[in-house]
């Protein structure tokens, strides 16, 4: 059926016809707010990098906690920056960690938020690289040892998710073993499935002073080039007993967002991380481009391409703007 009898533009003439036909939509409950949290800082301390970011302490959390209650989000992921870094993550997995205080006060405070804590040892190691270096190599099975003592203490703390992003592997299964094993047999594992070495993670390395002393992450993190081999990933942490997996980071990746949706039924999330942040912030700042819509035109997309999670900086703007 082709024009004049098919006039695709008759049902884009009003509001209410445009919102009866919509096919995809966005909901506060299943964005996911990251925050910094900062066994340094003082009250909360702007990211240079990340306009409109900040780093919190633990007191300083609580009270943006509130205001991201009101804005109706339920759920936020942890990222924790240390007061010492060694060369065994000790930070990472002690019981009196920034991120393991962080999580016990969150849930005395706000019991229904949901926490998720991301898992790896990079902003805990002095030479900034997510697993154990020996000869300037990362040592996948040694580095398991630590993964999972880390997301057993953030168990024990309290977490509701536990979401390791390190791409070693073989983690989900030494996780989900472990936390089996101490009793968080019902505990879930979001996993950093798909990780792509990227360009976009620079602001957040300067937030989370994370950035490796040498070297790259390539060795790990999975090469942008790669679409199939990122199914083989997610495929494998399914396998592992991931319960969500994850893409990351998310539009330049949308097709690989999309190939995951196809091929699996789990929950799938999508990262828009750091410089994907920056960039719109940027672009907004100099005036060149509408923040709100381009947000929401990013957010939908993500969305679009099959991804029901969305972790993003925008989260607390966006529920405000979707109400
Ligand atoms: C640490 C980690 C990174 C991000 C999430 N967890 C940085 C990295 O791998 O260097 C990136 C998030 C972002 O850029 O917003 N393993
Ligand atoms: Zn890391």
């Amino acid at each position: 059926m082709a024009y004049p009898k098919t006039r695709l533009r008759r049902l884009r003439k009003t509001e209410n016809l445009r919102r009866l036909i919509k096919e995809t939509h966005l909901s506060a409950d299943q964005l996911v707010m990251p925050y910094f949290v900062s066994e340094i800082t003082r009250g909360k301390e702007p990211i240079s990098s990340m306009p409109g970011q900040f780093r919190f302490s633990v007191t300083a959390l609580l009270s943006e906690l509130e205001s991201l209650s009101r804005a109706g989000i339920r759920n936020i992921i942890l990222f924790g920056i240390p007061k010492k870094k060694d060369e065994k993550a000790t930070g990472a997995y002690s019981s009196k960690g920034i991120i393991q205080q962080a999580i016990r006060q969150i849930k005395k405070h706000f019991p229904g938020l949901t926490i998720i804590s991301d898992v790896c040892l990079c902003e805990y190691m002095r030479h900034g690289h997510c697993g154990i270096v020996k000869n300037k190599n990362i040592q996948n099975d040694a580095s398991l040892k630590l993964l999972v003592k880390t997301a057993l203490s953030h168990a024990e703390a309290g977490a509701d998710i536990v979401a390791p992003s390190d791409m070693m592997d073989g983690r989900v299964s030494a996780i989900r073993r472990n936390l089996d094993r101490s009793g968080f047999e019902e505990l879930p594992i979001m996993s950093y499935a798909a990780k792509f070495a990227s360009a976009y993670y620079g602001p957040f390395r300067e937030a989370a002073h994370s950035a490796p002393s040498f070297g790259d992450r390539r060795s790990y993190q999975m090469n942008p080039a790669n679409r199939r081999e990122a199914l083989r990933e997610v495929e494998s942490d399914i396998a592992e007993g991931a319960d969500i997996v994850m893409i990351k980071p998310a539009l330049p990746y949308l097709d690989v967002i999309r190939d995951a949706r196809a091929a699996f039924q789990i929950p799938l999330a999508a990262y828009q991380v750091s410089g994907e942040y920056s960039m719109i912030k940027a672009g907004a700042q100099a005036g060149f481009l509408d923040e709100r819509q381009l947000v929401l035109e990013t957010l939908l997309s993500i969305k679009r391409a099959g991804a029901g999670i969305i972790l993003t900086y925008f989260a607390k703007d966006a529920a405000k703007w979707l109400k």
